[in-house]
């Protein structure tokens, strides 16, 4: 039977694991990513649209905040990605809201490029 110190410090070593684990979710091939369009990418209970722009990608929440209707196809313009529904437009790198019809922001996510392998980075 393991003392209560050795049980601890496996736990520890466990919790310290996990937050490794969960540090940054793969969630697409860099290759797979179409230029200036937005692709939905699914990895457990995280769905975010990536977006390519050359060697740059975007995430931003799935979801547009107008009329909750999926971003996917979304292109960029200039420096905006714009609804494919009814052309509300966002800042590529803040999520800032820049033409209506939508009211308010949508959330970004840091990315991490690592060779061919796209990352969502967690907020720590
Ligand atoms: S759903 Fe995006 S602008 Fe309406």
């Amino acid at each position: 039977m393991q003392s209560f110190a050795a049980l601890f410090s496996s736990f520890d070593s466990f919790l310290h694991l996990g937050r490794q684990l969960v540090d940054r979710i793969k969630v697409s091939q860099f290759a797979a990513l179409p230029q200036k369009r937005a692709v939905i990418c699914e990895e457990g209970a995280l769905s975010v649209a990536l977006c390519r722009v050359g060697d740059d990608v975007y995430a931003f929440e799935a979801v547009c905040p107008h009329a909750f209707k999926s971003l996917k196809g979304a292109r960029v313009r200039g420096e905006t990605l714009m609804c494919p529904h009814h052309g509300a437009r966002f800042d590529l790198k803040t999520g800032a809201l820049v033409a209506s019809p939508a009211v308010t922001n949508i959330n970004t996510y840091k990315v991490a490029v690592d060779g061919d392998d796209v990352f969502i980075v967690l907020d720590e």
